[in-house]
């Protein structure tokens, strides 16, 4: 199966439902395609809710919507046994995770202990209820949103939960000439009814697979260990990447390459997501802070004092 061929018709039929968002569809495609997780932050009515739902319908997988408020209970999530008197026996009853594509729409609105039994389920693939454990649907993929605007009453999540997110990303609002387009074409239509899948869960799957044969060059993998390395020694963050990462930006550059028609990583692919992936994962010291200082701008000094591997 080519890689970039099915990655242009599933963006193509997306774009079908979300005008001029191409970044944004090819990042929810690389997660995707490399088993991650995504956390879209923005504001409302960008289409993020779009988005999730026309990848679902695009790839022709089951789609759950878990709205979350701050009474939103963990069983609502992973499920719940319950006692069944004319059997005499425990039945499991689903959970809203149980899904192929989950958009946990607000997740910052529920408490810490509901967005952690999201978040297991997310690294393990499977809930365990009751002591029991059920394997998640295959493929699996959550889509996070929250508000970028700190509102009363939000739980921010903590940094080892943002670690488990493959991608972060905003929309944005679309420009003159998309926004033109847009109402052009939901005027009279809604085209998310219409939309038709152009693929199916047992190809995602193979596309994985294909995604995870890309190769990645000694040399490569050196590039992203000193990545990874610099921000951990960087005097202006108090909190650098993980190992968990580094795994997490070489995958995410395996499906780069992959999407571009190529078996194996380049230094771009590299680069192209360092952003994506590393963005929410570091914390600024106080004094960065205090300084003025980005994310973007320390992760731009740190790639900027790498050595590119020539390729
Ligand atoms: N770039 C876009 N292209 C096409 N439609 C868009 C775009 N941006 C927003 N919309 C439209 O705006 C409406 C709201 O979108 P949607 O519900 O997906 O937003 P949302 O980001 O999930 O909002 P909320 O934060 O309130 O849940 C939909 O009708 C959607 O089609
Ligand atoms: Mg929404």
């Amino acid at each position: 199966m080519d890689v970039k061929t099915a990655v242009l018709k599933m963006t193509e039929n997306i774009e079908k439902v979300l005008v001029g968002k191409r970044r944004a569809v090819e990042l929810v495609l690389t997660a995707l395609l490399a088993g991650g997780h995504v956390l879209i932050e923005d504001v409302p009515g960008v289409g993020k809710t779009s988005l999730a739902n026309a990848l679902a319908k695009t790839i022709d997988c089951g789609f759950t919507r878990i709205q979350f408020t701050p009474d939103t209970l963990p069983s609502d999530v992973t499920g719940v046994s319950i006692y069944n008197m004319q059997s005499g026996t425990f039945e499991f009853s689903k959970g809203a995770v149980m899904n192929h594509i989950i958009l946990a729409d607000e997740i910052n609105r529920t408490s810490p202990k509901t967005q952690a039994s999201l978040l297991e389920a997310m690294e393990e693939g499977q809930v365990t209820v009751d002591g029991t454990t059920y394997p998640l649907p295959s493929p699996f993929m959550v889509i996070a949103t929250q508000n970028p605007i700190d509102y009363l009453g939000t739980y921010n999540l903590p940094e080892a939960q943002l670690d488990r997110f493959m991608l972060k990303f905003s929309i944005g609002y679309p420009d003159a000439v998309d926004e033109r387009a847009m109402l052009a074409r939901y005027i009279s239509a809604q085209p998310l009814n219409e939309l038709q899948p152009v693929t199916d869960g047992d190809t995602i799957l193979a596309l994985q697979k294909a995604v995870r044969e890309v190769s990645v060059h000694p040399d490569v993998m050196e590039y992203i260990v000193q990545i990874v390395a610099g921000t951990r020694t960087h005097r202006s963050l108090s909190l650098g990447a993980s190992p968990r990462a580094g795994i997490a930006l070489a995958h995410a550059a395996q499906a780069t390459a992959a999407m571009q028609g190529r078996d194996f990583v380049i230094p771009d692919d590299v680069k192209a997501m360092v952003s994506p992936v590393l963005f929410h994962r570091l914390v600024l010291t106080p004094e960065a802070r205090l300084e003025h200082q980005t994310t973007k701008s320390i992760l731009d000094s740190i790639l900027s004092g790498i050595k590119v591997p020539v390729f």
